[in-house]
């Protein structure tokens, strides 16, 4: 489809029902105009993340992409940015699993990586991501997405009332123990980190800009629910895991090399498929600041 926004039109191809676009006619090396700006960020708040294939961006040019859609941060609390460009951090998934390996991290246990939204460890998660797809696999490394707004909404409504009276506990510290020690230290907001210390958000959050109900719980970093016992925590949390990454809630990406990725931090969780074997794989994200969740 086209989306026309004043005189400027977007080509926008949706990529399943649910969650998910294509966009194309736009050349993100160059500045972006302020109704371009306006018309992508609808596209993104609508589909949760947005495609952008046969960009070829420098690290420059895609902190510069990422800085006209909100704050860039840090990078990541843990993971340290690339020599020229701190904000910009790399995944080479091949030289990782050997150097995590050695720290003991359970990510280092999968080829790819498993559901999860992005630095939910911390009191304001992320509100976006950018990624540059830099070595992709001639097969497999596809990300998969799903949409915690429509998850949601596909729970009764008796239990949308209960999960919206709870708060849940966000730890980075299994996912990054190992590699923060080798680190030493984090940066975070303009703090230098020592620790990572474990936080609390709503299992359900109001997103700030559309003011949908969202699902936001994960497993990469969500420990327990607090005021349940344990095993009614873990057995309601293994329910919600496995019911918001059903089939139609997700849509699964093939990379090109090139093509940017932009999704909703705040609406989405997603995985990397670790179906491609020793073949190279990298990846540089951006990542813009958010706010506590609410
Ligand atoms: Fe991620």
């Amino acid at each position: 489809m086209t989306l026309l926004a004043n005189d400027l039109k977007l080509d926008v191809t949706p990529l399943s029902g649910a969650i998910g676009a294509e966009i194309r006619g736009v050349d993100l090396r160059d500045p972006l105009d302020d109704a371009t700006i306006r018309a992508i960020r609808d596209v993104w708040l609508d589909r949760k993340v947005v495609f952008f294939p046969g960009q070829d961006l420098d690290p420059d040019q895609h902190l510069r992409f990422a800085a006209q859609f909100g704050e860039p941060t840090e990078g990541h609390p843990v993971i340290p940015g690339i020599d020229s460009h701190p904000e910009v951090f790399e995944i080479d998934y091949t030289a990782s699993r050997e150097l995590y390996a050695s720290y003991g991290d359970i990510s280092t246990r999968y080829r790819g990586i498993h559901w999860h939204t992005d630095v939910t460890f911390v009191a304001r998660p992320p509100m976006g991501s950018i990624l540059r797809a830099v070595v992709v696999p001639p097969s497999g490394g596809d990300t998969l997405f799903s949409n915690q707004q429509a998850a949601f909404e596909g729970l009764s409504p008796a239990l949308q009332a209960f999960l919206s009276t709870l708060t849940a506990v966000h730890d980075g510290q299994a996912q990054f123990k190992g590699v923060f020690d080798r680190v030493g230290e984090g940066k975070w907001e303009g703090a230098t980190l020592s620790k990572l210390e474990p936080v609390e958000h709503p299992v359900v959050r109001t997103h700030p800009e559309t003011g949908a109900k969202v699902l936001f719980v994960n497993p990469g970093f969500t420990s327990h629910i607090k005021g349940l016992e344990r095993p009614e925590s873990d057995a309601l949390l293994a329910f919600l895991y496995e019911h918001s990454v059903q089939p139609e809630y997700t849509v699964r990406y093939h990379w090109q090399q090139g093509t940017i990725g932009f999704w909703d931090n705040r609406a989405t969780q997603h995985a990397v498929a670790g179906d491609f074997g020793e073949q190279h794989r990298v990846i540089q994200r951006v990542t813009l600041r958010g706010d506590a969740p609410v």
